[in-house]
């Protein structure tokens, strides 16, 4: 579709139109070779895109690279998947989507992008700019600096993610009054990024404050896009959790005219497919906008990327349609649940404290004042054999909690006491 006739399509999602950056205006997928080439699928003669095949749409494989993929038809291995992912993918990733936060969530048709950190940039390009800004909770995944600033040149402002000292034990929760303070600040179309569970902090809210969070945004006055990055989605250790995505509440109270809600999600961390690069863009957004906004997507895309990988998405939906999958990820998440719950009883011994967590694969530990986290960080690796990542937005170390065994998390938290104690 041509700018002009997308910007007809959006018309039912003002808030769209409203929050699109300059790029996020001028993408639009021409007319050009896959969509041709889609046209001709039924010819006899397909002399369309440039794939080697036998006349008939099988490529010609070489049996070296195919026997790789063994149980993928060497058209799901081989071609070219559409700009906007594999359909069927796209669907089945819609079903599983509805299925944990209900039936009655407004949302598009997912587009597959080449991993989670791919379908954020897209958000970025599409609705930040030097004067559109990206709020986030502090501390932040530093890669949200080169996703978006980085390339968009929006500027990144912080609310603090904890409403209280988060060292006083098991008190601090998300800080929604600082979230609606933050809002109250804008004055104009800006982003917000939540994360849960997040990455640094391992934190998600409980369930009695999700209605908090909702309506700190439903009462914004101005556009906002909002975007969840559910990346470490269904890791959520502790009762009394929301336990899912807050797009779904989010989606379902998004006023049209000021909100657009995205999901981000994917394969990497819910399948453990992490080299797979399977990554999911999904709007609150329903009809032809949603379709619209999709487009957009897929014509961000195709101008980088061109097309996301072919076995990798074939796998995905595979392994969607597997009647054992939903046993096979409850075994994972069993694993990390086990190995949460041996580094808090370790850290509650060794006395070592941290900030609120209750889910995903992280914690952060606090360093005293005087003790710098990059100082500390090669210390333990020279002295403890130990390696972790140092946070200086507040001084701490992250623990990746879910690459250790169970059994060696003791030994891990004795090591870090000796140096950080
Ligand atoms: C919060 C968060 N979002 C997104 C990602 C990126 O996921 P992907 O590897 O699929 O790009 C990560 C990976 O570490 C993450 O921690």
């Amino acid at each position: 579709m041509s700018p002009e006739a997308l910007v007809l399509a959006l018309r039912e999602s003002p808030a769209a139109l409203a929050l699109l950056s300059p790029l996020g205006q001028r993408a639009a997928l021409p007319f050009g070779i896959p969509q041709q080439s889609a046209e001709a699928a039924g010819c006899e003669r397909r002399a369309t895109i440039g794939q080697i095949t036998d006349g008939d749409g099988v490529p010609l494989p070489l049996p070296s690279l195919h026997s790789h993929f063994s149980h993928l038809d060497p058209r799901e291995a081989l071609l070219y998947t559409p700009q906007h992912g594999l359909l069927g993918l796209r669907q089945r990733w819609k079903e599983h989507i509805l299925a944990s936060l209900g039936g009655d969530t407004p949302m598009s048709l997912p587009v597959v992008t080449a991993g989670i950190t791919h379908a954020i940039s897209i958000c970025g390009e599409l609705f930040t700019a030097p004067d559109r800004p990206l709020l986030l909770p502090l501390p932040y995944w530093d890669n949200y600096d080169t996703i978006v600033t980085m390339r968009t040149g929006a500027p990144i402002l912080t609310f603090p993610f904890f409403d209280q000292d988060p060292l006083a034990p098991g008190t601090a929760r998300f800080n929604t009054a600082a979230l609606r303070e933050a809002l109250a600040s804008l004055a104009g179309p800006a982003t917000l990024l939540l994360n849960f569970p997040a990455n640094p902090t391992g934190y998600s809210p409980m369930a009695d404050e999700v209605p908090g969070i909702v309506q700190a945004i439903a009462d914004h006055p101005h556009p906002l896009a909002v975007i969840c990055d559910d990346a470490y989605e269904t890791l959520f250790f502790e009762p009394g959790m929301y336990g899912r995505s807050i797009f779904g509440a989010l989606a379902r109270a998004a006023d049209p005219r000021r909100h657009v809600i995205c999901k981000v999600d994917g394969a990497t961390k819910e399948l453990v497919f992490f080299g797979g690069r399977v990554g999911f863009l999904t709007f609150s957004v329903t009809g032809a906008a949603g379709e619209a906004l999709a487009e957009k997507a897929a014509a961000l895309i195709r101008s980088t990327i061109s097309s996301g990988p072919a076995p990798a998405q074939s796998a995905v939906l595979a392994a969607l349609q597997s009647p054992t999958l939903a046993a096979e990820q409850a075994a994972v998440v069993e694993v990390l649940a086990a190995r949460y719950r041996a580094l808090k009883a370790a850290l509650d011994d060794h006395r070592v404290p941290y900030y609120p967590f209750n889910s995903g694969c992280f914690c952060l530990l606090p360093l005293h004042d005087g003790l710098d986290a990059e100082v500390v960080r090669k210390r333990l690796i020279a002295e403890q054999s130990v390696g972790v990542i140092q946070i200086p937005q507040v001084n701490a170390l992250r623990v990746a909690f879910c690459g250790i065994e169970a059994r060696d998390i003791p030994d891990l938290v004795e090591r870090l006491a000796r140096v950080i104690g």
